[in-house]
């Protein structure tokens, strides 16, 4: 879905780079020139509350007859326009019931908070009243990159989002372990069809070798703590899928002393099901893995394996099983083409069944039929340690790891968090700001593994911090 917009923002990007010095002397030429102040978009809000909300809301995005004024419609119907023709319009026209009735100033304002609210960068000079002057300021969808990766993606609807106060309010401490246990590292969470909420931790640490706790743990809805087991069966636990008879669906990412490698199935009691690879034995193979990553079972029992876990090592690939266990194929080329993987660190399936990888190293999401067949590569989302999607196809996908420096995680310009949006279209529509305050600093911080319950909270699984945190949407 990205493939027009991609060429349209290198298209945007070629023309500035043509035109660069004499439109730099020439003032703002598009939206993303910084336009307008921090101050006037502030000015802006306290008007638009008074004069537009009622009809437009409170986050833009429009009541009945009422456009939105911020997001994928109103950008593309706005895009390559000017900002004259927008101010024009809305001095003309609004509000509805009494059009112009504002001073010039005050359209300006609130024409500053629009820019703000859609990702449009603050600069140092208010946004100008005369129609001459707006009326040479483009507006610009795609922010105009000089470096194609740049471009991919990274759009005002994503910054917008980012931009906006997060949807969701972090609970302190939820989850209460025995006074004897403190949670691990994790990257595995899950919510069953109770709303019990199952963690597989890292036995108190960043690794389960040579430990006797149990690090598969069950929580109430209301996050008491109800039983654990596993304890000495694994080394590094690292993906937990629930399926539809909630059984537990446990990977261990790590060969080592007779065990790892491997993929568990659990009922609720802990009784063990089946094992899927070799214990002990790292080798990508019809039935061994290297280092697998993540499990996902599809509604009508199909296996799929994620494989792989070091950057710039084989495999990079999804292993298919039918639902007795049986073999039936792998795909996966390692690189960054359309298609290729490069560390699959987790899976997600929407409803129409398609098959969504966390496709880490190469900073998107991939999304296969479930046969491997490539549909489509999403890098709005960020760079996926985690993609849960929910019964409502809403897509939750944790980035524990951008960061600006060249190496590990490089992904310059993108914040670490969780990305909020609609499996169906690719829209992100909310963003949960990572907390960490200096995300160059280390290779990971926040959620790597993440879970939703559908019905407003969601579950980040964290490594660095070695926790798992509750959000709650906010009313
Ligand atoms: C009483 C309801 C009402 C109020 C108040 C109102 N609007 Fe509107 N607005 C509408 C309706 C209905 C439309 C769609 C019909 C039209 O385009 O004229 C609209 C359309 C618009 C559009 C065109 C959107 C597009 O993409 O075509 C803009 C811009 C806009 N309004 C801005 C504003 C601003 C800014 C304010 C506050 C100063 C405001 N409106 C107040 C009802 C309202």
């Amino acid at each position: 879905m990205r493939g027009a917009g991609y060429i349209a923002a290198l298209a945007v990007g070629a023309g500035l780079l043509l035109g660069g010095p004499l439109q730099a002397q020439d003032g703002p030429k598009s939206v993303w020139d910084g336009v307008y102040t921090e101050a006037q978009a502030e000015r802006g809000l306290a008007a638009y509350a008074q004069h537009c909300n009622a009809c437009h809301g409170g986050d833009l995005a429009g009541t009945g007859e009422a456009k939105p004024l911020a997001g994928p419609e109103f950008l593309s119907g706005w895009n390559g326009l000017s900002l004259g023709e927008l101010f024009d319009r809305t001095r003309t026209s609004m509000p509805i019931q009494a059009p112009a009735s504002l001073d010039r100033a005050v359209y300006a304002d609130i024409l500053a908070y629009v820019l703000k609210f859609n990702g449009f960068p603050a600069g140092q000079a208010e946004l100008a009243q005369k129609s001459e002057f707006l009326a040479g300021i483009r507006i610009d969808a795609q922010k105009p990159q000089a470096s194609a990766a740049d471009a991919f993606a990274h759009d005002a609807a994503v910054v917008g989002a980012e931009n906006r106060p997060s949807p969701y309010a972090q609970l302190a401490s939820f989850f209460q372990l025995l006074p004897d246990r403190t949670m691990g590292s994790s990257s595995s969470v899950g919510v069953d069809s109770k709303g019990h909420i199952w963690i597989v931790d890292r036995c108190a640490a960043n690794s389960c070798a040579g430990s006797k706790l149990d690090p598969i743990l069950e929580f109430g809805a209301d996050g008491a703590f109800i039983k654990a087991f596993g304890g000495g069966m694994f080394n590094f636990p690292h993906g937990l899928f629930i399926d539809r008879h909630d059984h537990l669906w446990m990977v261990d990412n790590r060969a080592a002393g007779g065990k790892g490698a491997q993929v568990f199935e659990f009922d609720q009691s802990g009784k063990l099901l089946r094992t899927l690879g070799k214990a002990g034995v790292s080798a990508a193979g019809p039935d061994s893995f290297a280092e697998p990553n993540a499990v996902l079972v599809a509604p009508n029992g199909t296996i799929f394996v994620a494989d792989g876990h070091t950057g710039g090592k084989d495999p990079a690939r999804i292993v298919k099983f039918d639902a007795k266990g049986g073999f039936v194929k792998a795909w996966g080329v390692r690189g960054a083409e359309p298609g290729q993987l490069e560390v699959p660190h987790a899976l997600a399936m929407d409803s129409k069944g398609r098959l969504f990888v966390a496709d880490r190293w190469n900073n998107r999401i991939s999304i296969f039929d479930q046969n491997g067949k490539f549909l489509d590569a999403w890098s709005q989302f960020g760079r996926p340690s985690g993609v849960f999607i929910d019964k409502h196809d809403m897509i939750y996908v944790a980035d524990s790891e951008s960061r600006a420096p060249e190496g590990y995680g490089h992904h310059p310009g993108w914040k670490r968090g969780i990305r909020i949006g609609n499996a169906r279209t690719g829209q992100v529509t909310g963003f949960i700001p990572d907390g960490e305050a200096n995300p160059d600093k280390q290779a990971t911080s926040g959620a790597e593994g993440i879970a939703a319950d559908g019905r407003g909270s969601i579950y980040g699984a964290q490594v660095l911090e070695k926790a798992v945190v509750r959000y709650v949407k906010r009313p």
